[in-house]
């Protein structure tokens, strides 16, 4: 056993920790800043992982921390083993790493296995020379006269291929320039990979969230997409059986450790249907993440389907599901609708309530909008950094900053902070404290079977189930009152969207946009 030092603050070593795990993701860039350069670090989170246990959290994911020129913000990743500057040093990381356990907080990094940095020494090592031994490393291949070796659109517009001066052939990059991806074809790039993993492994992380995991495999003829869908990006359809095999090898390097290491992975294809096969027989992806709640309309009907639709295909004891409601790529939920915090309630309610893992996209506990962003200030080349703004900690300017950050804050922000809500005992913040912690002592809430029952239009009705132990969650979609909701005697409300109604004896009435949870009386 190689780790089994720095688990030792952990109480639960049970194998499946992460099915029953809340997930907390950390963009450490807009967190917390312990050195007053504007930009969140390692230190940082570190002074807030009290909030973080308070908040009842079981486990923290953080965005990429790898030194990185930054092009797509650490996406774009220059060393997998070592830490950018701007966030610490790998002592700090430790510090960090052993504060988290001591609460018994895991750790889950960020791997981004598609692509480097175009500054990672393989790649300035393969682009050197069509002779390099590092070559091979990376897709290259020679154009069509002027035109590029493929019809690929890049995710962030424009050919996937960048012709390169010095050898005259293209090198692949399914995101910016800036990012070109590896080639997993090739042992080396395999065994290197593997070892950045276990680099960090053995320093005891809990885990890694796998970044556009489904592109790694690729068909080496690289045909052209099809004509009807050439004009969008491929990595919405990417969809190569040969990933499956590299997704055992990575599978197998976590399975060599004694205590469970969790993989989620990022899989961004549109159809539920098609994140399944990532699971392979328990043998590739612990979990995938299900965007589908993301893109939904405010509406039951629209919920009502997205679930019946995971609840049907992640029935295999591998699949267990994993949900999502926004994270530093998508606009954040409040202002997804539309600026209200009633919708924002529900849908936290209705996170924290499924069949499957839940992570938590930092700032929503506090119903964050995304900050408006003046033109000019505008940094993220793919328009994202409105939900990336800085967290308001303070309920006064600076917030918990030590000086300027490098985005401005999410509007509000001497409302909305973490001080102005701790104190209330009816805010967000509190709503999310109650849902975790009802959550941490309901073993149907966390791991129990899942069942929809018939209720009345615009309204959503789910049973959550283990033994003898049985939750109902109701959801009001509409912006009326809705009555007959469970109309069967013996519930009580144990949580709702606002405090008033908890406690109470169920009537059968869901205010507008009011979601509870229901226990026998
Ligand atoms: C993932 C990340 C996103 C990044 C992209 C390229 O989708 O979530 O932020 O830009 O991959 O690495």
């Amino acid at each position: 056993m190689r780790d089994g030092a720095v688990h030792a603050g952990l109480k639960d070593v049970e194998p499946a920790w992460w099915r029953s795990a809340v997930v907390y993701q950390i963009y450490p860039r807009s967190f917390a800043d312990s050195d007053g350069d504007g930009v969140g670090d390692l230190a940082g989170i570190g002074s807030r992982l009290d909030y973080l246990a308070a908040l009842g959290v079981d486990a923290v994911w953080l965005s990429p921390i790898y030194p990185s020129p930054m092009a797509d913000f650490g996406y774009d990743v220059s060393d997998y083993t070592d830490i950018d500057p701007v966030f610490g040093d790998l002592a700090a990381f430790d510090v960090l790493l052993a504060e988290a356990h001591a609460r018994g907080l895991r750790i889950i990094l960020d791997w981004v296995p598609n692509h480097t940095s175009s500054r990672h020494p393989w790649f300035l090592e393969s682009r050197s020379s069509r002779d390099s031994a590092k070559r091979d490393w990376y897709v290259w291949r020679d154009g069509h006269g002027d035109n590029p070796p493929n019809n690929w659109v890049s995710a962030f517009g424009g050919p996937a291929w960048t012709r390169d001066g010095a050898t005259g052939q293209w090198y692949l990059h399914l995101f910016l320039e800036e990012q070109p991806d590896l080639n997993w074809a090739n042992a080396g790039v395999v065994d290197a990979m593997h070892q950045t993993l276990r680099f960090w492994l053995d320093r005891g992380v809990d885990g890694f969230r796998a970044d556009v995991v489904h592109l790694i495999g690729k068909d080496e003829a690289l045909p052209d997409q099809p004509a009807e869908v050439a004009q969008l990006d491929i990595v919405g359809t990417h969809d190569y059986a040969g990933t499956h095999a590299l997704l055992r090898g990575i599978r197998a390097v976590l399975d060599d450790y004694d205590q469970e290491r969790v993989m989620v992975g990022e899989v961004t294809l549109s159809s539920p249907s098609k994140l399944v096969p990532y699971y392979g027989q328990g043998d590739e992806l612990h979990m995938v993440f299900n965007f589908a709640l993301m893109h939904l309309p405010w509406t039951a009907e629209a919920f009502a389907g997205a679930l019946d639709a995971a609840d049907g295909l992640l029935s295999s004891p591998v699949a267990w599901p994993c949900w999502v409601l926004s994270n530093h790529d998508q606009p954040r939920q409040r202002s997804r609708f539309s600026g209200s915090e009633e919708q924002a309630r529900a849908a936290a309610v209705l996170l924290l309530t499924l069949r499957g893992t839940p992570f938590l996209f930092a700032g929503e506990e506090l119903g964050l909008l995304d900050a408006d962003i003046p033109d000019a200030a505008r940094l993220d080349p793919g328009g994202r950094d409105g939900s990336r703004a800085p967290i308001p900690w303070d309920a006064a300017a600076p917030y918990g900053w030590p000086s300027r950050p490098w985005l401005p804050f999410p509007p509000e922000p001497g409302l909305r902070n973490a001080e102005t809500e701790s104190a209330d005992p009816d805010s967000m913040l509190q709503l999310y404290r109650r849902l975790l912690a009802l959550r941490k002592r309901s073993g149907a809430l966390q791991l129990g079977s899942w069942r929809r029952r018939d209720a009345p239009e615009g309204t959503l009705l789910y049973e959550r189930r283990r033994g003898d132990e049985l939750r109902l969650v109701a959801a009001n979609f509409t912006a009326a009152a809705v009555s007959g909701v469970e109309a069967s005697a013996g519930w009580r409300v144990e949580a709702a969207t606002h405090l008033d109604a908890e406690g109470r004896r169920w009537g059968g009435d869901l205010a507008a946009d009011q979601a509870v949870i229901l226990a026998r009386d």
